[in-house]
């Protein structure tokens, strides 16, 4: 898996005068079956989160409110995607690492995944990473 697999999604937006409306649904806008969804908020100026690989688990990440940004690297190449839109998903799949950085005040970081949490799935190391890329 490498960056080549990470893609944008366009959630349907269905406009409306007392305020939009956007979702997604297992198997169709969101290209896995969800097992999980969790959330990132209240993150002090300046953290950075993540700093990770997941061997097996994928994800789409959704900036429901303010802005932040993913770095995604993928032991060749290394993209920056600005998240900024509640009606827009990044997808990326196993064995990718990401950083989240740049979190605007008030952001919240919407992330459903294709499995419950495993701390076993979990690569932290970037050295053990680049190794299993190559
Ligand atoms: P982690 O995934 O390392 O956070 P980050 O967003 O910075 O990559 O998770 C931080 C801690 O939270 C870790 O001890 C595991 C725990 N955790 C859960 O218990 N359940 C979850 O669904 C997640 C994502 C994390």
């Amino acid at each position: 898996m490498g960056l080549e697999q990470v893609k944008i999604i366009a959630l349907p937006k269905i406009l409306d005068e007392r305020g939009n409306l956007s979702f997604f649904e297992n198997q169709k806008q969101v290209p896995f079956s969800i097992a999980r969804v969790y959330w990132i908020y209240d993150v002090p100026g300046g953290e950075v989160r993540g700093g990770h690989a997941y061997k097996t688990l994928q994800e789409v990440i959704i900036a429901l409110s303010g802005s932040f940004d993913v770095v995604l690297n993928d032991g060749k190449e290394e993209k920056t995607f600005s998240l900024n839109r509640s009606y827009t998903g990044l997808y990326i799949p196993s064995m990718v690492w990401r950083r989240l950085e740049n979190f605007s005040t008030n952001s919240l970081a919407l992330i459903a995944a294709d499995q419950p949490y495993n701390e076993k799935d979990y690569i932290r190391n970037y050295e053990e990473f680049s190794a299993l890329k190559r």
